[in-house]
């Protein structure tokens, strides 16, 4: 890969720091560029910054210091309304995939678009909501179900169908595997592939506990430690890297899976 304008990247961060107490920094200086169009995994031991520094993507924490900026803006800038904005560029679906309750499937999946698509008609609404619901292939049966009548992975499903109401030139993915079954998992992970090659030039990162997933379809790799990029690289450069704790920790993680 040879990247060099900052125009190639969905998200750089520059020597990030973060302290939530002002003693302790849980982001130690991060530097990090998420090249533009990749499918990225974000590995790591559990308390590393992971999700933390998600979130620093997300404009959901600001650094201590440093700078975060995606798809070229700084967003350390912008301010409350601005970044409610800006947010449309993303798509989110976390581990539990946080749907309204009260609120049928393809209601759930209309929401985004009613927020902040405010010129649509509810007509049109519907109908773009129902593509995305066949685009991550829930049977239309569905559609008037709550959530709770549905299963898991059609929870999922129903997520990243809202996740991807408003085309988002991003989609962020923390744990979206953890805690299902095997079959699941791979469901799951499928999807996510799917949809990252469904919508060429997007970019996709996942932070994953599933390393076999996270090497098998990723292009894009991160390891994080104690608040540090220990390596960021294709699979490749994992697979041959001489970096003692990267070894065993993808040893690890693969032979366990
Ligand atoms: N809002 C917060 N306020 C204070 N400390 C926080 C906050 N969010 C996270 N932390 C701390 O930051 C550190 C990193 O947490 P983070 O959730 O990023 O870990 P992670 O790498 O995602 O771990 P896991 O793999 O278990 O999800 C932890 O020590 C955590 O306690
Ligand atoms: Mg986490």
């Amino acid at each position: 890969m040879s990247l060099k304008n900052t125009g190639d990247y969905a998200v750089m961060l520059e020597n990030v720091q973060k302290t939530f107490d002002g003693k302790e920094f849980v982001l130690k200086g991060i530097d990090l560029k998420i090249p533009k169009g990749s499918l990225t995994s974000i590995i790591g031991f559990s308390g590393t910054g992971k999700s933390v520094m998600l979130k620093h993507m997300l404009g959901l924490f600001k650094p201590t210091s440093g700078k975060v900026t995606v798809l070229g803006t700084d967003i350390s800038t912008l301010d409350e309304n601005a970044l409610t904005k800006f947010r449309c560029n993303y798509g989110v679906l976390f581990q539990s995939a946080a749907l309204f309750d009260d609120m049928t499937v393809l209601e759930n999946v209309c929401f985004p678009l009613e927020e902040h698509r405010r010129e649509l008609s509810k007509e049109q609404v519907i109908q773009i909501a129902l593509q995305k619901l066949k685009m991550v292939g829930l049977d239309p049966k569905h559609n008037e179900k709550l959530p709770s009548q549905i299963s898991g992975g059609m929870q999922k499903r129903t997520g990243l169908a809202r996740a991807l109401a408003l085309d988002p030139e991003i989609l962020i993915y923390d744990e979206p595997t953890t805690g299902l079954d095997p079959i699941l998992t791979e469901m799951v992970d499928n999807l996510i592939v799917e949809t990252h090659q469904a919508r060429p030039g997007t970019t996709s990162i996942m932070v994953s506990h599933n390393l076999q997933a996270a090497f098998r379809i990723a292009d894009f790799v991160v390891m994080l430690d104690s608040g540090k990029v220990l390596l960021a690289g294709t699979p490749e450069d994992f697979y041959k890297t001489d970096i003692e704790l990267v070894r065993r920790f993808v040893d690890k993680g693969i032979k366990h899976q």
